[in-house]
């Protein structure tokens, strides 16, 4: 089956990465959020990346207008009814997932595909409460999702051959590489990543490093693209606290406690970049860390 509408449900950083890559590789999006506010946001936010990329030479103006133009927003759920495959991209909790998917139950098509780009929430639970899950599955992106290459496909135990195969063509199709993990906590790549994080709140918990020196150790030492920190900022601590509390409560091991510190931030509102405040301060013309 050829996918050529999108569907995305959740105009938060990782919808309009999603919505991105799907119109600049020719499909058809329909992107939906509650708010009207943050839709206008994640159209000026795409906007901005995609110029990125034409002022870098990877896509052209006109490239760049014909994704645009195959950009519709909506705050109607129910216009996302004849995509030909749904991503959910709203926040990480499962009764705002499962409440999402009951809502479009009634307007998708037969053959729709259902995907969430949960992070770690069990892909075979968020597909017994639909009417298909034969054709659900995790289909998970990394932030930045334009530049990260890698997408996780995620089979729940129902998942049907000709589903997976489908999807296993679109990320082709976007240009990015697939790799097939299982639906255990957390799958592959935050199986790994998330608990690196907490062990570093836990090594600031602990006194042994400051903010500076635990992401300085991690990128001049180790070669990490970003400190753990500052990772953990950027992905959302709230999402990061969502991650351990879901590797606790399904693995059952006391090595995915999360760090008292990690929930202290979180209950303080300070969640990272888009709250303008986390391990960093992020209100003044550079980072500041804030322990
Ligand atoms: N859209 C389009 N292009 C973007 C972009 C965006 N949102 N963000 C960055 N870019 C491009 C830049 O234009 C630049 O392009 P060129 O190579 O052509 O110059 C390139 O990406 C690198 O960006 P910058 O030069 O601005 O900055 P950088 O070199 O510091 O890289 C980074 C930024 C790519 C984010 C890098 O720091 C990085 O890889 N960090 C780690 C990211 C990571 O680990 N992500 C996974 C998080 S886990 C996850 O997502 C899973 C989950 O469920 C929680």
């Amino acid at each position: 089956m050829e996918i050529k509408t999108v569907g995305i449900v959740g105009a938060g950083q990782m919808g309009s990465g999603i919505a991105h890559v799907f119109a600049l590789t020719g499909h058809d999006v329909r992107l939906s959020d509650m708010s009207q506010d943050a839709l206008a946001n994640a159209l000026a936010l795409i906007d901005r990346n995609i110029e990125r990329q034409v002022s870098r030479g990877k896509v052209t103006a006109e490239d760049k207008a014909s994704a645009m133009a195959r950009i519709r927003t909506t705050t109607k759920l129910a216009e996302l009814g004849p995509s030909d495959l749904i991503v959910e991209a709203a926040t990480e909790r499962e009764t705002v997932k499962t409440a999402i998917f009951e809502d479009l139950l009634p307007h998708i098509q037969p053959h729709t595909i259902l995907t969430s780009n949960t992070s770690s929430i069990s892909i075979t639970r968020l597909a017994s409460r639909t009417d298909r899950p034969e054709k659900f599955m995790g289909l998970h992106f990394m932030n930045p999702v334009p530049v990260m290459q890698l997408v996780e496909l995620i089979r729940g135990i129902a998942t049907d051959e000709p589903t997976y195969k489908a999807l296993h063509s679109v990320v082709e199709k976007l240009g990015k590489t697939a790799a097939s993990a299982e639906d255990f906590p957390a799958f592959i790549v935050n199986r790994i990543l998330v608990p690196m994080i907490n062990e570093a709140v836990y090594t600031l918990y602990e006194g042994v490093g400051s903010v500076k020196s635990i992401d300085e150790s991690l990128k001049l030492g180790a070669n990490h693209p970003m400190g753990p920190l500052e990772l953990a900022d950027f992905i959302g601590l709230d999402t990061c606290l969502a991650i351990m509390n879901v590797l606790h409560d399904g693995l059952a091991d006391t090595k995915y406690r999360p760090c008292p510190l990690l929930v202290k931030y979180v209950e303080a509102g300070w969640l990272g970049r888009k709250s303008e405040r986390g391990f960093y301060d992020y209100r003044g013309e550079v980072p500041v860390p804030t322990r």
